[in-house]
């Protein structure tokens, strides 16, 4: 076994991987021929459900199944209105491994998702959070940096390894997420004691990833200045940032949260619709630029690690890749 995988000996024995290498949950790439050949390639995919209703989840989860000859799981936003019939949805097709993102899950939905028998992964934004989700029963932990693309924290993944991996690592298996672009950083986060990684933005570009071309290029002519976290313009509407690729979309998001605030003060919706409002528009806006390739409307989620990625090439290419630079360092450490 090589040091890499001695190293991620708990978190394969969790996920039922060859390698402790989540492919996160991207909405509108994460489907069935990214998740099923990341799973195939000896790592581990994860569906996005997104805003997706519990019929087309259904439809995803059996479509990835006929692809997938090894284990994949099923991300699912806490807010969803109907979370808990897409819980039932990944029940009814034997999904072993559900991750809810999005904030804390929701009364009952730890204990739905067990009673299922799939293991249950949630994301610790502090260490406080991650004690509590332990006490709860979650199975593992992500803990992901502000580097990361799409929704982000305030945290680095630095800051947030130092602080939670000495503490809970020993408790349950912490996979490392944000900015991991080489297999450097995977050995260095494996040393520190987590065991494994989830990656996002360096998955993008893959061969089998379905995201538009122009997406692609987008991504491969980018540097990590360019991915930059969205700016909250109203402080009564708290919008959780969003790190993406600068364009007119940036701008349209700035009009966007006027809109909505101004709804808010109208009183035309609460809180919690406006909250929906603004994660439904980046769903839209997502799609804009991964579906129909509008990269300069669209939102063009990315995570800093985007200046490590130059060309399209195959999911088996960049594991081997990751896993041979995480291997190396390992060796060259003695
Ligand atoms: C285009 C894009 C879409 C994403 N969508 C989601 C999502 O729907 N749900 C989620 O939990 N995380 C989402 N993420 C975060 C990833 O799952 C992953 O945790 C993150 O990309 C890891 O950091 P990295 O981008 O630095 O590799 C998204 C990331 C990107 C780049």
């Amino acid at each position: 076994m090589s040091k890499m995988n001695e190293l991620m000996a708990r978190g394969t024995e969790l996920l039922g991987s060859d390698h402790a290498i989540l492919c996160g949950a991207m909405s509108w790439v994460s489907e069935r021929h990214l998740v099923s050949a990341i799973s195939n390639a000896g790592g581990f995919g994860v569906i996005a459900c997104g805003a997706m209703t519990p019929a087309l989840l259904d439809t995803e989860i059996a479509a990835t199944k006929a692809l997938a000859t090894k284990p994949f799981g099923v991300n699912l936003i806490t807010m969803h209105p109907q979370l808990f019939e897409l819980i039932d949805v990944c029940a009814k097709h034997g999904v072993g491994h559900v991750v809810l993102a999005g904030g804390l899950p929701p009364k009952g939905s730890l204990e739905a998702i067990k009673a299922s028998g799939a293991k249950v992964i949630c994301f610790a934004p502090t260490l406080a959070m991650g004690k509590k989700l332990v006490r709860s029963g979650v199975d593992a932990l992500v803990i992901e940096g502000m580097e990361a693309g799409g929704h982000i924290g305030p945290v680095s993944t630095s800051v947030l390894a130092q602080e939670i991996l000495p503490t809970l690592a020993d408790e349950v298996p912490v996979f490392v997420a944000g900015g991991i672009g080489r297999g450097e950083a995977i050995a260095a986060y494996l040393e520190m004691g987590a065991s494994g990684v989830q990656l996002g933005t360096r998955f993008v570009c893959a061969t089998e990833s379905i995201a538009h071309p122009n997406f692609k290029k987008a991504f491969m002519r980018a540097s990590a200045r360019e991915a930059v976290a969205s700016v909250q313009i109203d402080p009564r509407l708290p919008v959780i940032p969003v790190r993406a690729l600068k364009n007119s979309g940036t701008e349209a998001f700035t009009a966007k949260q006027r809109e909505v605030a101004n709804k808010l003060d109208q009183g035309e919706i609460d809180m919690m619709e406006a909250q929906l409002e603004i994660e439904h528009y980046w769903a839209g806006a997502l799609r804009r630029a991964v579906i129909d390739g509008d990269v300069e409307n669209g939102s063009l989620m990315a995570g800093q690690s985007v200046g490590m990625v130059s060309e399209e090439e195959s999911v088996a290419e960049i594991i081997a890749t990751l896993v041979q630079q995480a291997d190396a360092a390992l060796h060259a450490r003695g």
